[in-house]
């Protein structure tokens, strides 16, 4: 078995100065709000997985089979001999490209989490022994230096994640992926569709309460992290679809009227009753307007593969000839 290598982009301390300026920024704000990237923490992660097995949570699902069902096209389309994963987490979704690829010599997987990466990379060269891995700890928002390795390269950000960005943010980070790429290499994204309310709502607030569980965990990670004294139990989690935006929104709504300390920013944090926080947005989309988001970003829709119940869709997109 060969070693893999790693390369940390993130300063040790980054993750907490990051979640300081977050939350005095968030819980100042008006309306108040957190970044969804903070659900995360070992506990949250878990929760995560559980999510992704429950009967309303489709996407999970739809993706995998689009991923079964689409890996050796999109070997062909390619021919790619580099895969980057944007967030590749566990690397769990890879596994059904890994196989489908025979050019490819080099998987690049990107994640914020070293652990994560330490255990994926471990999994993946038992299964692929003459794989080059590469793994970088890096926050896939900020600019990306990747090393250099064979081409065609394909840059994968699969899971519907890119909802979780405000429009402005994924116009920013389109342009970034498009910055690693040359002509000849190519973009794979999951995106989440636009569907009916209630299966929206429903995927986003559970019979089982796992998400309202995964919601609240970002007041536990600020408890912990920033010595703060939110009570969990004096808010509620509610999941809205806002149509014209068309998103779904998280929010974690104060029964009463309330103060939140936070000492590690010397901040009292007032909640009147009924008060809401926005904790994650998750956009759901068309194929005009994810070909839209990429054309304005320099790529070039080339495949769309929706599931076989038309709910969530694997996009190619390729770098337009200079
Ligand atoms: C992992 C970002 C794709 O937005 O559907 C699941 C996170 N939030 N349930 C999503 C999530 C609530 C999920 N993503």
């Amino acid at each position: 078995m060969s070693p893999y290598a790693m390369t940390r982009t993130l300063p040790e301390d980054a993750t907490g100065a990051a979640l300081r300026a977050d939350v005095l920024h968030g819980l100042t704000g008006s309306p108040k709000t957190l970044p969804p990237k903070w659900f995360y923490d070992a506990h949250g992660s878990d929760l995560f997985d559980e999510i992704t097995t429950l009967p309303e949570y489709y996407p999970t699902r739809a993706e995998r089979e689009i991923l079964v069902a689409r890996a050796t096209e999109i070997a062909a389309a390619t021919g790619a001999r580099t895969l980057v994963e944007l967030g590749s987490g566990s690397s769990d979704k890879t596994r059904h490209l890994l196989d489908a690829f025979p050019e490819l010599t080099t998987y690049i997987p990107v994640d914020v989490s070293e652990s994560a990466l330490r255990g994926a990379a471990k999994l993946l060269l038992a299964e692929h022994p003459a794989l080059d891995i590469h793994a970088l700890v890096a926050d896939f928002t900020r600019a990306l230096v990747l090393p250099t390795t064979p081409g065609p390269r394909l840059v994968a950000f699969l899971g519907g994640t890119i909802g979780n960005l405000l429009p402005e943010e994924r116009a920013e980070f389109l342009t970034s992926v498009r910055g690693l790429l040359s002509p000849g290499d190519f973009f794979l994204l999951g995106t989440d569709l636009v569907k009916d309310e209630a299966t929206l709502v429903a995927a986003y607030d559970d019979r089982a309460g796992v998400t309202a569980a995964f919601n609240k965990n970002v007041l536990t990670v600020v408890n912990r992290e920033l010595d703060a004294d939110f009570d969990l139990g004096a808010f509620d989690h509610v999941a809205v679809w806002d149509p014209e935006r068309e998103w779904i929104e998280m929010r974690l709504r104060s029964t009463v009227a309330q103060t939140v300390k936070v000492p590690a920013l010397d901040l009292a944090v007032n909640f009147a009753a009924g008060e809401t926080l926005r904790t994650e947005v998750s956009a759901k989309f068309r194929r005009e307007g994810v070909q839209a988001e990429l054309a304005a970003a320099g790529l070039e829709l080339v495949r769309w593969w929706p599931d076989s119940e038309g709910r969530f869709t694997l996009s190619l997109s390729s770098v337009p000839a200079a």
